[in-house]
């Protein structure tokens, strides 16, 4: 009996001493909350579990990160960061410069990433040369997301073009729906405009003015063009549109309250965890004027320089495991996004994604991918903020086109 009890003992002690040794935990610091969201990050949280470590979950409610990028700042500011965060493109290079980021290149070299994952890609993941971030996954922007039910009951076509959005919405708003479900916070009105104004001007005119922020672009007839169509959207929208949240509104479409909302691929998150199907129950077509086009926004991982030891091991597992292929499909397929990675099966991807990922590779082999400005993706959050504000401030007041093109070269001027 005494052999078994010290026998026993020494077994709990040792188990202690194992788990120990080889688990650590991960602070991890994001902004997915939405209900496609949630089911998604889960998926890396238990993928890390399985392998003993432990995942502290820091979820800052908030699309597209803005109160997530505030708390993250404060954490940081009070020397006591999380071990890992989600942010994006140049913001990416900023929290380099600050000399706070661990070295990945390891784990990346093992895993071949630089093989792997596109170089439009990696370029954002690496500063001076060396990984300081995992990209999970892409996301494109310009989708407009319907419910065709609404569309056959009033008598409507999709459109494809802004004059047939017009008449499409006028027919919807006549046979007693809400033409648009629309989320009215400074990141979605931005999301919607990067998307008419690539519709509108171009690719290359996209690219001067929301990349490059060339003055002359941001001021000009295409501009103001595309300001205005912007604005014309609000006509289809409702009154309780302000500050409503993206999920609220795609929930609007799914339940058949309104007909479309444009929104990045996230939305179909919403429309899988509601056990919805593309094709019958709903429709993602291009933004109007947009297809051929491609505004694409990675999401991606920082992760905090650690000392202690078994936390730099947990970090390195999750690095591992976020490019993995089981991952890249389980994650992505609830997350609405594409793999960010080659080689993961396609399976069990629906048309909406494959039809993604072909564009995403034809767009990084020819190079005619746009990041995305509203979300992270093209300028710094300095230079973001400056857009949002400008172009918020236009959506919601009496502000001409015309003033906001010249304001949107005042406000990027004193950002940089
Ligand atoms: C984006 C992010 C997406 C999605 C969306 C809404 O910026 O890349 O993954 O979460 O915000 O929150």
């Amino acid at each position: 009996m005494k052999i078994f009890i010290k026998t026993a003992a020494m077994l709990v002690c040792c188990g202690l001493l194992f788990s120990q040794a080889f688990a650590g935990e991960v602070e991890v610091l994001h902004w997915w909350t939405s209900g496609g969201e949630a089911k998604s990050v889960a998926v890396l949280k238990n993928l890390l579990e399985k392998e003993g470590h432990t995942w502290k979950d820091m979820a800052v409610a908030g699309g597209a990160g803005e109160n997530a990028m505030t708390v993250l700042k404060t954490r940081a500011m009070a020397g006591n960061p999380p071990t890992a965060a989600q942010v994006k493109g140049p913001a990416i290079q900023e929290w380099a410069e600050e000399g706070l980021l661990a070295n990945l290149d390891e784990v990346a070299k093992k895993e071949d990433w630089d093989n792997l994952v596109p170089s439009v890609v990696t370029d954002i993941m690496k500063y001076k040369g060396s990984y300081v971030a995992v990209p999970v996954n892409v996301h494109k922007i310009n989708w407009m997301w319907c419910n065709p039910a609404i569309f056959v009951k009033a008598g409507a076509r999709i459109p494809t073009t802004w004059e047939q959005f017009k008449t499409a919405a006028q027919k919807i708003k006549a046979a007693g729906f809400l033409p648009v479900a629309f989320g009215g916070q400074s990141w979605q009105e931005a999301t919607v405009f990067e998307s008419v104004v690539v519709g509108q001007a171009g690719p290359e005119f996209y690219k001067k003015a929301l990349v490059d922020t060339d003055p002359k672009a941001l001021n000009s007839p295409e501009m103001i063009k595309a300001l205005e169509t912007f604005k014309m959207i609000k006509n289809f929208t409702d009154k309780d549109a302000p500050g409503r949240d993206w999920n609220m509104a795609t929930a609007m479409v799914i339940k058949g309250e309104a007909a479309m909302q444009f929104m990045g691929d996230w939305a179909k998150g919403e429309f899988t965890a509601a056990g919805k199907n593309p094709g019958s129950d709903y429709v993602a077509v291009p933004v109007p004027e947009t297809a051929g086009s491609y505004l694409f926004n990675v999401d991606s991982f920082i992760m905090f320089d650690v000392k202690d030891k078994e936390a730099k091991k947990a970090q390195a597992a999750m690095a591992r495991l976020i490019l993995s292929n089981t991952f890249q499909e389980v994650f992505n397929v609830n997350k609405g996004s594409i793999p960010v990675k080659t080689g993961v099966s396609k399976t069990a991807f629906d048309d909406i994604a494959l039809r993604s990922m072909d564009e995403f590779a034809a767009g990084a082999a020819n190079k005619t991918l746009m990041p995305s400005m509203a979300h992270g993706m093209a300028v710094s959050p300095a230079v973001q903020g400056a857009i949002y504000d400008v172009v918020t401030k236009f959506y919601n007041s009496d502000m001409s086109a015309k003033d906001a093109a010249a304001q949107l070269v005042s406000a990027v001027a004193d950002a940089e």
